[in-house]
């Protein structure tokens, strides 16, 4: 009983009766400075405080020619480390990294069970209705529509009964894609989409609604991030013959290329950038890792979302990615947030994309160099010890 709508309270009465359950050292667990609370308690559920991260920063980090600070949460020191020792290679470099995204696409499932000779009827109905189920879709958010953004078109899917044993039952999946612009998208994507499914619902009585989501494969929302670092520049910054150090870091690429066990943890180098970036920006973090594992694992084996190869004269490396993030909305009343983005010099979504990206990038050549020189314990380690891990 005592925790009866134990949501509607504030997060001191939250507190009293957690201690009066037994819980105990709250300030430890969730201590914050009274004036936050209140944002963080409009920003999840059955809030008592805020988990502390240490942050980071890397003071500068050339992307796009725009030199960048970059704010950086997470309790792995060497993730910092590393990108801050690569930082400077990237900044001797004319241009720092090279950054460009494609236009983002979110995409949403509506689905429903239907019969076979039914879900061919929904063939003709798509074709015909399409502007009209698009229009609904767009009612759901003039804005973006306005904007120049919104749902432009819906294919369809079948799943004929042999896709389920238990079921033996035809499945239609409509996939509505929407240009979400500056939007990471999932909530103006959900509207859309469950507005949908209930239009699909009334309208069509064969139809057995399943779910309306957001797909968090998103490949429609690739960064592409590159960097050409001559020879000359690393022999300055890391002491090695431009040539030898190049030729480590493009073998440890054709190690992760060849071996997906290797490409995993590879791309876990690179979301450790990438996701301590995000977290300060207010971004999706989950959502992030869920798109970057689906794309990495597109072609059925795990390969790395970062390759590095070196030609006569230099270095040169290489990354696509699916970012599903956004510079606008909700995530910009959280004054941290806009805080994050003021310091880390990021006054759009494309320089959003190129920031994250390129931590990303940065981050697995940091680790490629640790792992193919001193190796993991005496450089990358030597910081966690630090802190006492084991
Ligand atoms: C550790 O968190 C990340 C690394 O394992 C990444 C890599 O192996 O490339 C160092």
């Amino acid at each position: 009983m005592m925790f009866k709508r134990f949501y509607t309270k504030s997060p001191s009465e939250r507190r009293q009766i957690l201690e009066a359950d037994g819980a105990r050292n709250l300030n430890d667990l969730a201590g914050i400075p009274n004036a936050e609370i209140e944002t963080l308690d409009r920003m999840s559920e059955n809030v008592i405080g805020a988990w502390r991260l240490p942050l980071g920063v890397v003071p500068q980090f050339t992307v796009n020619k725009k030199c960048h600070r970059i704010a950086m949460a997470t309790e792995e020191p060497s993730v910092i480390a590393a990108v801050n020792r690569i930082s400077k290679l990237i900044n001797a470099c004319q241009d720092g990294i090279h950054c460009s995204f494609d236009s983002p696409v979110t995409m949403a499932q509506i689905s429903g069970a239907v019969s076979l000779a039914q879900a061919n009827v929904f063939k003709q109905i798509i074709n015909q209705n399409k502007a009209q189920w698009l229009s609904l879709a767009n009612e759901q958010n003039p804005q973006l529509a306005e904007l120049g953004g919104g749902a432009f078109d819906i294919q369809l899917e079948i799943l004929p009964p042999e896709w389920n044993e238990l079921w033996r039952e035809t499945f239609v999946i409509f996939k509505l894609y929407v240009h979400t612009l500056d939007a990471m998208g999932a909530n103006a994507v959900n509207t859309m989409a469950e507005a949908l499914l209930r239009y699909i619902e009334n309208e069509y009585v064969f139809f057995t609604p399943c779910m309306a989501i957001v797909s968090n494969a998103s490949e429609g929302r690739l960064v592409h991030a590159s960097i050409d670092i001559p020879f000359a520049i690393l022999e300055e910054i890391t002491g090695m013959p431009g040539s030898n150090f190049a030729m480590l870091i493009a073998r440890a690429s054709a190690l992760a290329d060849r071996c997906p066990e290797r490409a995993v943890t590879h791309n876990k180098g690179i979301l450790n950038g990438i996701i301590a970036a995000a977290i300060p920006l207010g971004q999706d973090t989950r959502a992030i890792q869920a798109a970057a594992y689906d794309y990495a694992c597109k072609t059925g084996v795990h390969l790395p979302l970062v390759r590095w190869n070196m030609s006569s004269k230099s270095l040169h490396g290489e990354m696509h990615i699916p970012l599903p993030i956004g510079s606008v909305g909700g995530l910009r009343k959280i004054p941290a947030v806009n805080a994050a983005f003021a310091f880390d010099k990021i006054d759009n979504y494309a320089e959003l994309c190129s920031v994250l990206a390129s931590v990303g990038m940065t981050q697995n050549l940091g680790a490629l160099w640790a792992l193919t020189t001193e190796g993991i314990q005496a450089g990358h380690m030597k910081l966690h010890n630090r802190k006492g891990a084991v």
